[in-house]
């Protein structure tokens, strides 16, 4: 039924989308169907990543929308969530959970609190994710022995965007 639920919230927003335009710094601006909107409320959802730009922007608006917001992200992203929370209207339904999505256990218990907490879960927004500077596929660099450098920076990439919950 979660499932569900965020699939419809993803369909109306493609659905939405056929009607864009584009702001002047030629950025696409999406408008979300209010009845979906306004059936958020009351809803409890975890925003994994809710330190960075998109994740803190689905905060906001589900905040506005009257859902309770778990921000699950990295422990370094701490205060930047805590500030996000400090500037919403409805502070008391909004929680940060230090997590690494890439830890299963931790994860887990991260969930559970969030269920603690709010009594329910009903949205998970699997938003974590990092960009690569280098090229994904960047298996020619030699190292300062003249031999192939490991990828680590896709390698990394690969398991937060991929593998992480
Ligand atoms: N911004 C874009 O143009 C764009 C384009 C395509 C895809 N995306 C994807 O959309 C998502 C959000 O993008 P953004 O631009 O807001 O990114 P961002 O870098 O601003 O934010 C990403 C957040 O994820 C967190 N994060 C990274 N690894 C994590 C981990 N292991 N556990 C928990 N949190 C972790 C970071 O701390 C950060 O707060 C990402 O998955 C990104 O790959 C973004």
């Amino acid at each position: 039924m979660h499932r569900f639920f965020v699939q419809k919230f993803f369909l109306a927003s493609t659905a939405a989308r056929r009607d864009n335009h584009t702001d002047p710094l030629n950025m696409q601006v999406i408008d979300l169907d209010p009845i979906l909107l306004s059936n958020l409320k009351g809803k409890t959802a975890v925003v994994t990543g809710a330190a960075g730009g998109i994740g803190a922007e689905i905060v906001r608006l589900f905040s506005k929308h009257g859902v309770n917001v778990v921000l699950a992200d990295l422990e370094y992203g701490r205060l930047v969530a805590e500030g996000i929370i400090a500037l919403l209207t409805e502070q008391s339904k909004a929680l940060f959970v230090p997590a690494n999505t890439l830890d299963w256990t931790q994860m887990k218990h991260r969930f559970k609190e969030s269920i603690g907490t709010f009594s329910r879960l009903d949205i998970v927004v699997t938003n974590a994710g990092l960009m690569e500077s280098k090229p994904t596929l960047d298996i020619e660099t030699l190292d300062d022995n003249g031999e192939l450098h490991e990828a680590t920076e896709a390698s990394k990439a690969i398991n937060v965007n991929v593998k992480g919950l």
